[in-house]
Order: C-alpha cells, then sequence, then structure tokens
C-alpha cells in the first residue's frame, strides 16, 4: 500500500463542545465538573470522546469496584433484566432476600433495608434513631465535624461541614456535630435528648481519616452506657475497600477489647475483631452495586423490628435487577480474593505515596487511609501552582488528569485514591508514577 506523506491528520471530532452545550442549556448546574467528556470504560480504565485514555483511580468516587464494563456485572443485568426488574416491595423475591442474608453474614446478626442511594440509606439510619427514641422523646444524633453523609434535608443537617448547609437553612432539627477521634468531647456532648452517634469508619470527603480503635470501642461503650444507638456510615469506606468488607473491621482488627494491638496485621495470622463489637446500624451505598444503584442500611438484632410494616418504604428499594448485580459483586469480590487485593496493593500503594512525602516534602504533606481508601495531603502552598482560585487539591487533580489519571479532591488539599478492587499491579505502578512525575514537577 502507498505511504501517505505527510500522514494525514488526526481526526477533530467537536463531541466535547456540543455535550457541554447539552449541559449548559439543560443540566442544573449543581457541579462543579472536571474539563472532561467521558464515553466508554475498560476494567481500570476510562475514555473520553477523543478516545483519550485515563486510569481510573478514583472509580466513581469509590463505586465502580470491579472497574468498568465487567462482564460479571454486564451478564447479571442482561441475565436477571430477562426475568424481572422490578416488582413491588409488595411481594417476595429471591435476589432480594439472598442479597440481605449475604450482608447479614458478612457483618452481624441483624436485618437490612434497601434503598437507592448513600443518603437514603442514612435517612433510614436516623429514623430508625428516632423511632428507638420516640417515646422518651430523645431525637438528636450527634455526628462529627467534617463528616459527609448526604445531601437530602436531613443528609446536609447529619454533615458536619458548613459548605453544604449554606444556603438551605433553616437545618433539619436534631443534629449536633462532635470533633472527630475525640471521645471525651462525646461524652460531654450527649444530652438528655441524644439518642445516636453517627460517624464514618474512615471519613471520605473530609479528607479519608481513619477513625481510631479506640474512639469505635470508647463510642461502643459510651453509647451502652448512655443508651444511643451506635451508627456507621459505610457509604464510602465499606465493601472491602480497606481489605475487610466493612472498615470497623479493619481498623479494630488485632485489637482486643480494651483497644490494644494483640498482633501486627502485616506479621501475624488476622484476629476477628473484639468480639463484642458491632454498631447498632451500618450504612451502604456505592460499590454496593458497582455503579448500579442500590444503597442498604443493616440493622443490629435487637433493634432489627424497630421499623415495623408502614414505618419505612421505597418504591425502588431492593429491585431483583439491582439486588442481582450486588451478588454477583460479592461473588466476583470473593472468588477472586479482592478484598486481599485492595489490603495488599492498596497499602504498597500508601508506602509508595509515603516516599513521595519524604522526597517531595514541599508538594505531599502526609499520606493517609489504608487499603484502596487513601488520600494524599498536599501542602497548602505549593510553589508551582500559580495563584488561583482553585484549591490546591483541584488543580493537582487536573494536573495528573492531564497526565491520563483520574483521582478525587476532597478539601483543600487532600487527593484521593479510590480505585476499583480488581485494580493490578502494572496499573498501581503506572498511577504512582504519574504522580510522582506530578509531584516532581511542583517540587
Ligand atoms: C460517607 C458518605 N455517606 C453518604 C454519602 C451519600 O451517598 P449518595 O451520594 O449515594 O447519596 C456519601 C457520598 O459521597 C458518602 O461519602
Amino acid at each position: 500500500m502507498k505511504e501517505i506523506s505527510p500522514a494525514p491528520p488526526a481526526i477533530v471530532r467537536n463531541d466535547y463542545e456540543s455535550v457541554r452545550e447539552l449541559f449548559t442549556k439543560n443540566v442544573v448546574p449543581s457541579y462543579g465538573r472536571f474539563d472532561l467528556v467521558l464515553s466508554h470504560g475498560a476494567g481500570s480504565y476510562v475514555f473520553d470522546v477523543a478516545g483519550r485514555r485515563y486510569l481510573d483511580l478514583g472509580g466513581g468516587i469509590a463505586v465502580n469496584c470491579l472497574g468498568h464494563a465487567h462482564p460479571a456485572i454486564t451478564g447479571a443485568l442482561v441475565e436477571q433484566s430477562k426475568k424481572l426488574i422490578h416488582v413491588s416491595n409488595l411481594y417476595f423475591t429471591e435476589p432480594q432476600g439472598k442479597l440481605a442474608a449475604e450482608l447479614v453474614k458478612r457483618i452481624g446478626p441483624g436485618k437490612v433495608f434497601f434503598c437507592n442511594s448513600g443518603a437514603e440509606a442514612n435517612e433510614g439510619l436516623y429514623k430508625l434513631a428516632r423511632k428507638f427514641g420516640h417515646d422518651e422523646g430523645r431525637f438528636e444524633i450527634l455526628t462529627a465535624t467534617n463528616s459527609f453523609h448526604g445531601r437530602t434535608l436531613a443528609g446536609i443537617a447529619a454533615t458536619g461541614q458548613d459548605k453544604v448547609k449554606k444556603g438551605f437553612e433553616p437545618a433539619v432539627p436534631g443534629f449536633r456535630h462532635i470533633p472527630f477521634n475525640d471521645l471525651e468531647a462525646a461524652r460531654h456532648a450527649v444530652s438528655p435528648a441524644t439518642v445516636a452517634i453517627l460517624i464514618e469508619g474512615v471519613q471520605g470527603e473530609g479528607g479519608v481519616l481513619p477513625a481510631t480503635a479506640e474512639y469505635l470501642l470508647g463510642l461502643r461503650a459510651l453509647c451502652d452506657e448512655k443508651k444511643l444507638l451506635l451508627l456507621l456510615d459505610g457509604v464510602q469506606c465499606g465493601h472491602y475497600r480497606t481489605g475487610k468488607f466493612q472498615s470497623f473491621q479493619r481498623i479494630l482488627e488485632n485489637v482486643n477489647g480494651e483497644g490494644r494491638r494483640v498482633a501486627d496485621p502485616n506479621q501475624g495470622s488476622r484476629h476477628a475483631v473484639p468480639p463484642d463489637f458491632l454498631p447498632d446500624g451500618l450504612s451502604m451505598a456505592k460499590s454496593l452495586g458497582g455503579g448500579f444503584p442500590i444503597g442498604a442500611f443493616w440493622v443490629r438484632a435487637p433493634f432489627a423490628d424497630l421499623l415495623g410494616p408502614g414505618t419505612h418504604a421505597t418504591t425502588y428499594g431492593g429491585t431483583p435487577l439491582a439486588c442481582a448485580v450486588a451478588l454477583k459483586i460479592l461473588e466476583v469480590i470473593e472468588t477472586e480474593n479482592l478484598a486481599d487485593n485492595a489490603r495488599k496493593l492498596g497499602d504498597w500503594m500508601k508506602r509508595e505515596l509515603e516516599s513521595l512525602a519524604q522526597k517531595y516534602p514541599g508538594v505531599v504533606k502526609n499520606v493517609r487511609g489504608f487499603g484502596f481508601m487513601l488520600g494524599l495531603e498536599l501542602h497548602e502552598k505549593i510553589p508551582g501552582f500559580a495563584a488561583s482560585d482553585r484549591t490546591p487539591a483541584v488543580q493537582f487533580v487536573s494536573r495528573l488528569q492531564a497526565a491520563g489519571v483520574l483521582t478525587i479532591p476532597a478539601g483543600n488539599q487532600i487527593i484521593r485514591l479510590l480505585p476499583p478492587l480488581n485494580l493490578k499491579p502494572t496499573e498501581a505502578g503506572e498511577g504512582i508514577s504519574k504522580i510522582e512525575e506530578a509531584a516532581k514537577s511542583l517540587a
């Protein structure tokens, strides 16, 4: 074949402009979006409309736990949709029952309610708490500063960040914030109206801050003493992201009932969490459906029947389709040992990122989290960044995006890595070297 000289130019598609225009004209502008129009994905990569490939270390903000276009998810969607997509919760369906049993098996004795999102799962926990305290007139839920629990009206009241509340006053009553990881503050905050304490096992939007083992055990003891429900928000940090099904199971592994570490998790055998530790309620969403919308909350056995017939409902809660997908995801995670992958590869990534903090101390300040929930804390003032109204986190994420890696900002200075649980070592290595290049260019 004859060579064409000079080579023909690459095609230039203007989908980017046309899609943006559709948004500008028709979509409520409530999101600050990056300049990127995505069209498809495969595994740990997504592609934009011009065909450019990005390593997706943000995972749809901790959602795409099996990456993109996973054949098992596609298969479950196709097979179940041929049978039954939706029926009302006026009837029983097998996938919902089976998924509830799988979740109970992984958390502890109790029952599960299904819904559609993280905010809605937390909403169920607020209602559970109100029902629990109702006859005594107790209704107040303590949550942590810098927490994030969703964008419904009660969600923003529960969230310990002013920026989500502003403009939507008056706040739903019955929420008060306490400093995270401060047991004494929690004890002092309990009032006669308090009915529950809700925290994230690892704060996500707040900047990847794990609760300490002592805090979790102390809150459990406080809740028992004061007759409060201990509620955990596992929406972002759950579903094996930390290497265990729920983050409290990772935080408390190898820890005895007094909060002392009894073995090195990296060396010795892994002990179960202290046998008497369980929260009273736990919310889930995000990775539960791997991108298909589903949320859920689990309630510990003694309280599992508090929300009786007629007290709580949602049309799409636990559809056969959503539950079939969630069941398939659990099966893949188990057969492919992805919890261990998240733990080992994630902890390897953490060590690599920590070495960047040593090499480029003017750029990277600290690294937090574990498994595939990592936060890279940047310096407030990075010399390489021009003065801008964009935060260091957003500027760093944009730089990585230009280099072909997607990450998620949290707060002003944190970059979150929340990759799929089946991320490959080569992909982890690619991500780390791109992050290193970005840090080096700014040092
Ligand atoms: C810890 C936590 N809780 C709740 C939510 C709200 O979930 P959703 O956006 O599905 O309503 C989020 C979302 O980022 C979250 O990170």
